[in-house]
């Protein structure tokens, strides 16, 4: 698999777009694609990566996320863990500037949460720099690399949220591979999900070793996955 293209700088700055359940996501030039559902884009991130992967009753969750994007998962998870530990560790190769993120969460009521306010705080400070942040019970840690050459934990995620953007754009992070990796990231009984249903990547994930179920998707997906990696 050739190595992805660095990101250039000179291609067009996302833009904001409404999206039916009357959150904002943003289109990336770079991918052609939007960064969340436009049938709902907080919609999604609720139940296809927070639900769907029982974050929000896990005891004390540690996510790993591929594609930190608007932050959109990251204040969904948020949104859900309040009083139990929030580990997040999330990789993004084109972080887009702290304004979008800003832009992006204005209709969103987690905007005011205080590891919201101080990411993007840090993020703007940092321009182009990781960002790690210790508030009250939430611990982030975000990388701004590739993900398919980080040398991921293992056994250590209770969800991985596989959000990049679509196969046929963004293949070098469904890659057999690279799912395989994903796979040694997750804690025994540790879940994956994706909004991706393709049968490739479900293939590449039973390849992985994890159980794979197919679920009904939010409006606009027919199909979602939930793999899991079997207690031993
Ligand atoms: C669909 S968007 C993610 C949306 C995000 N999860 C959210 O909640 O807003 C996909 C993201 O994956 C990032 N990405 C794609 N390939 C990557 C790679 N190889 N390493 C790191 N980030 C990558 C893109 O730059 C983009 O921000």
């Amino acid at each position: 698999m050739p190595a992805p293209e660095i990101p250039d700088p000179q291609i067009a700055a996302p833009e904001v777009q409404p999206t039916a359940d009357g959150s904002l996501t943003a289109h990336s030039a770079r991918y052609g694609q939007s960064y969340g559902s436009r049938f709902g884009a907080v919609s999604q991130a609720r139940q296809v990566f927070v639900e769907g992967s029982g974050t929000h009753l896990h005891p004390s969750p540690r996510i790993l996320e591929v594609g930190f994007g608007l932050g959109q998962n990251f204040r969904a998870t948020l949104a859900v863990t309040a009083g139990r530990p929030l580990h997040y560790l999330a990789y993004e190769f084109d972080p887009v500037p702290a304004t979008l993120l800003r832009d992006v969460a204005t209709s969103d009521p987690l905007a005011a949460h205080p590891a919201w306010a101080a990411l993007l705080e840090v993020w703007n400070e940092n321009r182009g720099q990781p960002v790690q942040l210790e508030q009250p019970g939430v611990y982030v840690d975000i990388r701004l690399e590739d993900v398919t050459l980080a040398a991921l934990p293992r056994n250590w995620a209770s969800a991985v949220y596989l959000d990049g953007f679509s196969p046929d754009v963004n293949p070098e992070v469904w890659s057999p591979e690279f799912l395989g990796r994903l796979a040694d990231a997750l804690q025994a009984g540790g879940v994956l999900v994706t909004y991706s249903a393709a049968g490739h990547v479900r293939r590449g994930l039973q390849a992985a070793g994890l159980s794979v179920e197919r679920r009904p998707g939010p409006l606009g997906k027919r199909e979602v996955l939930r793999a899991v990696k079997r207690l031993p």
